[in-house]
């Protein structure tokens, strides 16, 4: 729409302006729209003197990665650097149960992995500054008390391999905007509709929908019962109706079923679908019982370790929307 022209167009003029010709950029990518929206607008402005990073830390759901990897560069021409870290994730999460734990260990390596692309990026140029971009929107300026200013200087956290006078000044072209703006400029700027769309998604991943140990097989059950959710969610036309639909593996709990004319002793998923409007509360989803038969049926059937489907009727609060 017309608006969102503008605020386009006024963003990149005005990051032109901040950036000058004083530095390089570098923003994050995550695989959700509001880091791919800030990122696009920064590239329409500055071209490739923005280098995006996606850390690939193997806990992203079926295709998310190949979205941001093929789809989102197809879209914008970006300069994407992409850090094939499952190992390394995976490693660090061997033998560790406890959710808090696990978000500690995915914190701390996200951090190593994205300072070490950094100082990969920026230790060969000699520029006194170097852009961080974020995709910081109008609700969390305000929550944090960020007022009208325009750009906060961050004095850098030691990375090695970096020049010690260089300073990272943050670019946040998405301040002043709301969520359901930041998807109407995603698609302005012909952005894939799977990143504009996407449902919230926990920067920990389907680490924090593994109850017990993350493996990596563990993780590739999960990812094939989640696809099959997500893409009967979708052909039923109900993405936008529902605010997220969490599928929970519980890995330590076996159940026995009977799959053709075999016992079995698999694993159950729970479904949690949930509406919303900030995920501060939550209430369970009514999806009609025609479309859970089809998620139910198809992950039996196609998700040989699955066999038991269930639903999770429980608002926020008491519950959480994750199940860790
Ligand atoms: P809960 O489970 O607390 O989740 O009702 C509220 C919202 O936050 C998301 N969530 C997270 N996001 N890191 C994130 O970036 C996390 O560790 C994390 N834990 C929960 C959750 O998906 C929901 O949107």
């Amino acid at each position: 729409t017309w608006t969102m022209v503008n605020i386009v167009e006024e963003q990149i003029e005005s990051i032109r302006e901040q950036i000058g010709d004083r530095g390089r950029a570098i923003c994050g990518l995550s695989g959700g729209v509001d880091s791919a929206v800030a990122a696009a607008i920064v590239q329409r402005a500055i071209g490739d003197r923005l280098t995006c990073v996606y850390v690939d830390h193997g806990l992203m759901r079926k295709g998310e990665t190949e979205q941001v990897e093929r789809d989102f560069v197809a879209a914008t021409g970006v300069d994407l650097k992409v850090v094939d870290a499952e190992k390394q994730f995976l490693d660090a999460l061997a033998g560790v149960t406890d959710p808090e734990q696990k978000r500690k260990i995915i914190g701390r390596e996200f951090i190593r992995v994205f300072e070490a692309a950094e100082a990969e990026i920026l230790g060969e140029v000699d520029d006194k500054v170097a852009f961080l971009v974020q995709g910081t929107l109008y609700p969390d300026v305000v929550e944090s008390g960020g007022g009208a200013g325009t750009s906060n200087i961050k004095s850098h956290h030691n990375v090695g391999g970096l020049p010690d006078d260089l300073e990272f000044e943050l670019v946040e072209p998405l301040r002043t905007l709301f969520k359901d703006e930041v998807r109407l400029v995603g698609e302005q700027l012909g952005l894939p509709a799977e990143i504009v769309w996407r449902h919230p998604f926990p920067g920990p991943g389907l680490g924090i929908r593994i109850i017990g140990e993350v493996t990596r097989e563990r993780l590739d059950i999960l990812r094939e019962a989640d696809a099959i959710a997500r893409e009967e969610l979708t052909h039923a036309g109900l993405d936008r109706d529902i605010w997220q639909f969490p599928v929970v593996l519980l890995a330590d709990v076996r159940s026995v079923g009977v799959q053709g004319d075999h016992r079995t002793y698999g694993h159950p998923v729970v479904l949690r679908p949930v509406t919303s409007e900030d995920a501060m509360t939550a209430d369970w989803a009514r999806v009609p019982y025609d479309v859970l038969e089809r998620i139910s049926t198809r992950i039996t059937n196609e998700v040989r370790e699955v066999n038991r489907v269930t639903v999770d009727i429980t608002s926020k609060p008491p519950g959480t929307i994750e199940w860790e």
